[in-house]
């Protein structure tokens, strides 16, 4: 059963001072995500790291300036569009999330993404490529190609911390957010035609 809220603020209070599972008792901070609540575009990393642990704000630390990059080239910044995590709480020494903290995590993001309704989800990385396509195919096949999953048009590519020290993750990355702003715009193109063929249906 999904969760129903009528809005961010309801969600947040809903999570609450988190202990579903036991990162609540070492994380510092529960990071629930930042950026407007009718963003065309979400971004989803994996989890917090330490400084996103100390801050309570996704990727402030050495991704996070990458991150930053990656959007001023297509000229963007981070507070036109949402940033989330698959987990809202760091795993202790950044280890990997392991799988029943994803399944108790993914309904409070799939609640961020129901509110939001984005034109284009962007994945970072294999953990929330692998959640929202629901598929086991590495991010090494997946990334820069457009799939549709869960009423969802989404774009999978590298988590930024992988591709800081690899320079061809990193030229990946680019080009694949260079087709972000054309997504956007033709999935609105989608989302409007629709709505004239449900009208003309209807009307
Ligand atoms: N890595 C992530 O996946 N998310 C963050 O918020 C920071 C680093």
């Amino acid at each position: 059963m999904g969760l129903k809220c009528a809005d961010l603020d309801e969600l947040r209070g809903l999570i609450g001072d988190c202990h579903r599972c036991a990162l609540g008792d070492t994380r510092t901070t529960l990071v629930f995500g930042v950026g407007p609540s009718n963003a065309d575009i979400v971004l989803v990393g994996e989890a917090p790291g330490r400084n996103e642990d100390l801050n309570g704000e996704p990727f402030v630390g050495a991704a996070g300036k990458l991150l930053d990059e990656l959007l001023s080239s297509i000229g963007m910044a981070r507070n036109g569009l949402y940033i989330a995590n698959v987990l809202k709480c760091r795993p202790p020494g950044n280890r990997n999330p392991q799988a029943h903290e994803i399944e108790t995590c993914t309904p409070f993001l799939r609640e961020q993404l129901r509110l939001i309704d984005p034109a284009l989800v962007v994945t970072l990385g294999n953990f929330s490529t692998r959640l929202l396509l629901a598929t086991n195919e590495p991010i090494t096949r997946l990334h820069g190609k457009v799939c549709h999953a869960g009423g969802m048009s989404i774009l999978p590519s590298y988590h930024p911390a992988a591709a800081i020290y690899d320079r061809s993750k990193r030229n990946d990355l680019f080009s694949d957010f260079a087709r972000i702003p054309d997504l956007v715009v033709s999935s609105a193109d989608e989302t409007v035609s629709a709505e004239r063929m449900n009208g003309a249906e209807h009307g």
